[in-house]
């Protein structure tokens, strides 16, 4: 993070989800940031004023009258790198949108003029409510990040879209907008869909030919483009990560299930990009009871050819300027085959990873060549596979069609 502490800004709502954002303010001090907390009055019932000044090293207060020689409301504000308001309630998102401040919270909303995230926690209903769409609808347009929610169990019985995200992913978030500032939300109003993972073609109810895919260099693009601003939708086969914050994530197995998934969503989408490492072949036939061991030489396996996404779509383009990127894994080479891959596919964008003992499948880091049908090539040095998601969201924001 550089040798300056960033300083972050913690706001605290009154949700019962206060309590997963002491994970995020841990996670927040031992990355080195200062971190100021500041509850709303109501949020203290939640968690108390000692938890945070303990886990955060520093005072806490929530009124405007406290400290008033300091001028807290306005310093805070004009001195934070990172504003992150979490849980963000409906409450709180209103009066955000709307520039009422009564009380340091949205003061410093007001004063702050470095990057503002907000991570929206709320009952299912309030959140799908018109008036929070508009506020946050609002609160977008002003280029502040707005993570959708998460779906899953809330407070009661319930479940739905409403649940704070996981504080690491909330976390991951923060740092890309922290280190990329205020020009991080180049993707406002754009739907963007990943692939990612590793699809899985039945041999029967137990077995099935896969691959090494991970979903690592899925997740890190869907969570960049997250803290871009784009409305995300993750095509996730068969991946043990946790959900990204933001994202829309659509389970699949197959290859057929993920083209049916990717078809649906690209329909309005203006970036597509393959990440997945989709199956080629998958056996002609799936037994419906396992396959036993009784016979001493086993049968052959007899394949049949997979559709090719992206080259589907990439041909049909369902919308009208849509950017398709695709991924290449190349052992041996990797230019010339990867140019031939590009025409062959028909996609705007391949991003060619040589793949080695030590890179692409399972690791942090990866290594990227980036072929354009225009023409344009980009080296990418080894990085962690976020760096490298941030360099093909800067190549496809740049061939989107302007609004
Ligand atoms: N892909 C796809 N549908 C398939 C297979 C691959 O959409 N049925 C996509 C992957 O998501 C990835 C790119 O195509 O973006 C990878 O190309 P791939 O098909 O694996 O390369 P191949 O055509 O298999 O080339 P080769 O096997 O010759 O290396």
């Amino acid at each position: 993070m550089g040798d300056v502490r960033p300083r972050v800004v913690l706001g605290v709502g009154a949700g019962i989800a206060a309590y997963k954002v002491c994970e995020l303010l841990r996670r927040f001090t031992e990355g080195g940031a200062d971190v100021r907390v500041v509850p709303t009055a109501d949020a203290l019932r939640f968690v108390g004023a000692a938890t945070w000044e303990a886990l955060s090293g520093n005072p806490v207060a929530t009124g405007v009258w406290e400290d008033v020689p300091e001028v807290p409301h306005v310093r805070l504000g004009k001195q934070a790198d990172l504003v992150v308001v979490a849980p963000a309630t409906a409450d709180l998102l209103a009066r955000a949108a709307h520039g009422l401040a009564h009380d340091l919270l949205t003061n410093t909303l007001l004063t702050a003029r470095c990057p503002i995230v907000y991570a929206p926690s709320m009952h299912t209903e309030m959140w799908e409510h018109p008036a929070t769409q508009d506020n946050v609808a609002l609160l977008r347009s002003r280029g502040a990040i707005v993570i959708d929610p998460a779906s899953g169990r809330l407070t009661g019985a319930d479940t739905g879209p409403g649940r704070l995200p996981e504080p690491a992913e909330i976390h991951e978030t923060a740092l890309r907008v922290l280190r990329r500032g205020t020009a991080a939300a180049d993707l406002t109003g754009r739907h963007v869909v990943v692939s990612a993972g590793g699809t899985r073609e039945a041999l029967d109810p137990v077995r099935f030919l896969g691959n090494r895919s991970t979903g690592l260099q899925g997740y890190a693009l869907a969570r960049t483009a997250v803290a871009r601003e784009a409305k995300v939708t993750l095509v996730a086969a068969n991946v043990a990560l946790p959900d990204p914050a933001g994202a829309r994530v659509v389970d699949v197995v197959s290859a057929a299930d993920m083209r049916a998934a990717v078809l649906e969503a690209a329909r309005d989408a203006d970036a597509v990009v393959m990440a997945a490492a989709v199956a080629d072949f998958r056996p002609a036939h799936r037994q419906d009871t396992k396959i036993k061991k009784t016979d001493a030489k086993p049968a052959p396996i007899e394949l049949v050819k997979n559709p090719d996404i992206l080259a589907e779509l990439s041909a049909e383009r369902p919308r009208p300027g849509q950017v398709i990127t695709g991924f290449a894994a190349e052992t041996d080479d990797v230019l010339a085959n990867a140019r031939a891959k590009l025409r062959r596919k028909g996609c705007d964008l391949l991003v060619v990873n040589p793949v080695g003992e030590t890179l692409a499948f399972g690791t942090p880091d990866n290594q990227a060549v980036v072929l354009a049908a225009d023409g344009e090539t980009v080296e990418i040095p080894r990085g962690p596979k976020e760096d490298l998601a941030d360099v093909v969201w800067d190549l496809v924001v740049r061939r989107l069609p302007a609004r």
